[in-house]
């Protein structure tokens, strides 16, 4: 394959840059490509054996080569177009050391600029779709911009991931319409959903369930209360890529008949009512572009959870079951979730952020990383290396560490990381200056668990600080 329909089949092209740049940059990518040849020479003739190989050994292989394809082509072809990856936007290091002077760190920061740009984004996304756009709190939490994105996208619905969410946001915004995203199983947990339900009568306390004893639950709080609450029965929309798990592991409701006959069961339960479905796709939401072997699941994915969805949405209404909401997500593919016909609601969070798991996301180029986290030196052990108080704000899932934006070339250590109380910082002394109290500013995998470590958020607009914004910690609210 040549490098055009490398690039091609990247859905990117080579023009648009002078002569001599486009031929530096083509050397660079031609050279990539021939350190990739051979790598994946290998995995290529063990995809030759295809049909006489178990499942097993063919799904091994593919990811061999999909680490083969991983490697740097993606960054040379973002050079080529002449857009490499910008880590912040609007501030320098010097600005934000400027910014941040009489700040205790660490401290989160958040650049408003860049956070209203990327609500413009989803809204521009969503053009003529004439889909709604709900906020996942968990992906943000900062009830203050959560309610500056809700106000944007022009819709009053949350979806949360607890019930102790909803009495905040009643009380604070009056807020009416929820979907509580994650199935609860315990009683006192239930019973916060159907107080909500009673101290708004007009509210739509909406749970998430995959299982009769979801119901069981739901309906012994909502008639000790007697009041309704709402649900959504929960689509598995994870799939097998050539014997490979897609997704994530959340609903064993993987067919239109299974959710039909869960859903069915809803309307025999006096105090609930059917509401619609949710499906989230994790594996199109949250794996980046960076090769073409994730490309192709993802296209792959996209059809196949396409027609499920539409399926089992047309399986309920020959039920006689509406749904209201058939919602599916995240960030990284709001766009193509939108434009499924069913689909009435996308959930989002995380693009406000745009932490930086989602840079290889190619629908969130135009995004800008917007939530930076500042850590102050406080040692400097030896020359070349310096040591920042705390910064181990670990995102989940796949465990992830911050990442240090500026003074650039500065990185933690391997042995020691970002920890619990200090991260060494290590970088060429001739290129970079660091003392006592400068500071490092790193960007976070993930917002959610990170912003628990914070009671505020810092929030900066050009050249001056604007506010200090509570997160739900600062809110007293305890999650898990
Ligand atoms: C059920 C569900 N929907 C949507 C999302 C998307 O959120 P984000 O936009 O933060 O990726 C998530 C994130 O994990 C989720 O769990």
């Amino acid at each position: 394959m040549g490098i055009k329909e490398i690039l091609g089949s990247l859905g990117l092209e080579a023009s648009g840059l002078d002569g001599k740049k486009k031929d530096s940059l083509l050397d660079r990518v031609r050279s990539g490509v021939d350190e990739l040849l051979p790598k994946i020479q290998e995995p290529i003739s063990i995809l030759g054996n295809f049909l006489k190989k178990t499942t097993k050994t063919i799904s091994k292989s593919l990811s061999t080569v999909s680490d083969a394809l991983d490697l740097n082509l993606y960054n040379a072809v973002n050079e080529l177009r002449g857009e490499p990856q910008v880590e912040s936007p609007n501030y320098t290091h010097e600005d934000f050391q400027a910014l941040l002077e009489g700040e205790s760190c660490p401290c989160a920061v958040v650049d408003m600029e860049a956070f209203d740009h990327n609500i413009e984004m989803f809204l521009k996304g969503m053009k003529a779709t004439g889909k709604h756009l709900r906020v996942g709190t968990k992906s943000v939490r900062v009830p203050a911009l959560i309610e500056r994105a809700m106000k944007k996208f022009d819709f009053d619905g949350l979806f949360l991931f607890h019930p102790n969410e909803i009495k905040y946001w009643q009380e604070t915004r009056g807020i009416q319409d929820f979907i509580v995203a994650y199935p609860i199983i315990n009683i006192e947990e239930a019973e916060t959903c159907t107080r909500g339900a009673a101290r708004d009568p007009n509210a739509k306390i909406t749970l998430m369930i995959d299982s009769t004893a979801h119901l069981h639950l739901l309906e012994k709080s909502a008639a000790k209360q007697d009041v309704n609450l709402h649900v959504l029965v929960d689509l598995d929309v994870s799939i097998d890529f050539f014997g490979q798990f897609a997704g994530v592991m959340r609903s064993p409701l993987n067919s239109p008949d299974k959710v039909v006959r869960l859903a069915r069961k809803v309307n025999r339960f006096p105090h609930l009512s059917f509401r619609g479905i949710m499906g989230y796709e994790a594996q199109e939401a949250g794996i980046g572009d960076q090769s073409l072997l994730y490309r192709f699941m993802k296209q792959q994915s996209r059809g196949r959870i396409t027609r499920r969805r539409a399926k089992t949405v047309q399986a309920l209404e020959e039920a006689g079951l509406h749904c209201e909401i058939v919602n599916g997500g995240g960030s990284g593919c709001f766009q193509d979730t939108a434009r499924e016909t069913f689909v009435t609601e996308v959930t989002v969070g995380s693009g406000l952020f745009k932490s930086y798991i989602f840079d290889p996301i190619e629908s969130l180029r135009e995004f800008m990383p917007s939530l930076f986290m500042a850590l102050r030196i406080v040692r400097t052990p030896r020359p070349g290396v310096v040591t920042a108080y705390s910064g181990g704000y670990v995102s989940s899932a796949i465990n992830k560490q911050p990442k240090i934006v500026f003074p650039r070339g500065c990185t933690a250590t391997s042995r020691e990381g970002f920890g619990e109380v200090q991260t060494p910082i290590t970088f060429n002394p001739e290129k970079v200056f660091l003392k006592h109290g400068d500071l490092v500013i790193c960007r976070l995998a993930k917002a959610g668990e990170p912003l628990e470590r914070f009671n505020h958020v810092v929030t900066v607009k050009g050249n001056s600080v604007l506010d200090k914004r509570l997160t739900y910690r600062g809110e007293g609210l305890w999650l898990g």
